[in-house]
This record gives structure tokens, sequence and C-alpha cells, in this order.
């Protein structure tokens, strides 16, 4: 079973830094965002494959999971026998690579993985978000067993003001994660899906539920995403061929807690994800104390 990372943004709201360094390779304290993302999709049980649909524009992400020998050499012979194998390790995850060659939207990025998915089930995770714990998908992956292995969307709520930013989901909760006796919108509720809307008006959204970012899909949808017309904005939207997936196939959706993610979208929330990492790791967290000095008094102000 696969999981697709769409990566092929420009990542024009980090610019001047993004004119020749991908997005995706910004860090986190000492990590790449990407690499969290591909060590989140690898954890559910039957994952064993990430496919990172990239543009030409950014070699250097195909590069990043690429082994270098010479590199590694080098590293061993300074001593940092360690660090080569750190080194090692993150180049040696199992990543692949399509392109998109143009920026048609979500649904035909995720389409243009097709053919390596197969005919399997088969994850997305939206790589501006991850979740340190790794812990989300595992729990969609549950409720889809759960459901005669159905289609599973995380969702959560979101003020009545912002639903025309995302995609949201009509239904009514059916149950709870199992172990959880959640109901509505509480985290760890189950819906049945009926419906779902790209961006809509807040006077059209069928609830406050959004779509968080995280998705276990049947196979199906890459028929449908063959033939789906533009939608909101002019692209090719994920969330409409879900909804043409509904007439033949059920999907759910699993209330989730976003903050258990960090987002790497903006400037400001990279620059939150890098402190709140930091005060999260043993490792860390002193050091950056000491650094932020002063400042880290208004920290708490
Ligand atoms: C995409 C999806 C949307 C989802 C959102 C989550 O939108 O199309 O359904 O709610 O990600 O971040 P985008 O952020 O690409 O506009």
């Amino acid at each position: 079973m696969k999981a697709i990372i769409p990566a092929a943004g420009l990542g024009t709201r980090f610019l001047p830094a993004t004119k020749c360094t991908a997005k995706e390779l910004l860090p986190v304290l000492d990590k790449p965002v990407i690499q969290y993302v591909v060590e989140e999709a690898l954890e559910p049980d039957g994952v064993d494959g990430v496919i990172i649909v990239n543009s030409r524009e950014k070699p250097e992400i195909e590069r990043y999971f690429s082994v270098d020998g010479a590199f590694e050499e080098m590293l061993r012979s300074h001593g940092k026998a360690a660090l080569a194998d750190v080194v090692h390790a993150s180049s040696s995850l199992p990543v692949s690579f399509v392109y998109q060659d143009e920026p048609l939207g979500l649904g035909h990025a995720v389409h243009c993985a097709a053919e390596k998915v197969g005919d399997e089930p088969f994850f997305v995770l939206l790589g501006d978000y991850f979740v340190p714990d790794r812990q989300m998908c595992v729990n969609m992956a549950r409720v889809s067993k759960a459901h005669g292995d159905a289609s599973v969307i995380a969702v959560a709520p979101v003020p009545a003001d912002q639903v025309s930013r995302y995609g949201i989901i009509g239904g009514e909760c059916v149950g709870s994660l199992p172990g959880s006796d959640a109901e509505g919108e509480r985290e760890g509720a189950v819906w049945k899906v009926s419906g779902l809307v790209e961006k809509p008006a807040p006077e059209e959204a069928p609830s406050h539920l959004f779509i968080v970012g995280r998705y276990l899909l049947s196979p199906r949808i890459m028929s449908l995403l063959a033939s789906q017309g533009a939608g909101a904005g002019g692209e090719i939207q994920l969330t409409d061929s879900m909804e043409r997936l509904l007439e033949t196939e059920e999907m759910y959706a699993l209330v989730v807690n976003p903050a258990d993610g960090c987002d790497t979208g903006t400037p400001a929330a990279w620059a939150a994800t890098n402190a709140r990492m930091a005060l999260g790791d043993d490792a860390y967290r002193a050091a950056f104390l000491e650094e932020l000095g002063d400042a880290a008094a208004g920290l708490t102000t």
C-alpha cells in the first residue's frame, strides 16, 4: 500500500527563501519538513512506500532522498560515522517520484501517481502539515477496517467564517473510533459522509467540519479523477471526485484535533512549528530557551 504526498507547489509564500530551495526541504530543527511527512506516512501497518508528486523545478527533493555514497564516505573519513548513519537512513527511505508538469490542482496531482498506486487503497498526506506522534493516519486505518475498508478522511470543526478556505463535509455522526465514546464534532467521533463541497460559501456549507489534509482513499477515485473537470478556483479538485465516489461507495470521516499536528504552510506557522518542536524535544529545549534569552519571557506575555 502506498501513500502520496503532493509536493509540486512553488512555495511562493516563502520567497525569497524558495527561489532555489524547495519549501519541502526547509528544516524543522535539523530535518526537512517533508521527511516528517514521509515518516508519518510510513507509520500505518501496510504502507510500504511513499510517492512524492514533485515538479521538475525541484530536483533537490529527489536528490535528498537518494543515497550519496561519496558524501557519506567523506563524513566517515572525518570521524562522523554517526552522522553518516543518520544521513544514510533518511536517504534510504522508501520514496519514489512522479512529476506534475502543470499546476492543475490537488486532484490532478494525486492522479499523477495513479499508475504507481495500482488497485490498492492509498493514503494522501498534504505536505504543509505533519503529525509528530504519527497516529492520525493509523487511527484512520482503524476506522476504515471497522467499516469494510471504506475510504476515510480526517476532519475537524472550523468557525463558520472560515469554511470557504477548505473542503467541507456533510453527513452524520455514526459512532466513534474504537475505544472512544466521542460524539458529534468531538475528537474521535466518526461520521458517515453524505456530501463534500470544496471551498463553499458559508451559507452553502453542509457542516462546519473541514478536511484536514489526511485521506485514505479507495483506488476507484483514480478513475474518477481521470475525468474530473475543473472546480473551485479553476482547479481539478480531489474533493469533487470524492463527492462522485459517494455514488458507489461509502465514505467515513474521523474527527481529529488539528493541533495534534504542526502547520508549516506559512513563514509564521513554520516558525511556530520550529519553536513548538524545540520546546517539546529534550535535546533542544534548554538550548533553545537560552538562545532566545530575554525574548523567551515574551513567549508567555
Ligand atoms: C486542500 C483541499 C481542501 C482541504 C485543505 C486542507 O485545499 O482541497 O479540501 O480542506 O487542502 O489544508 P488547499 O489548501 O490546497 O486550497
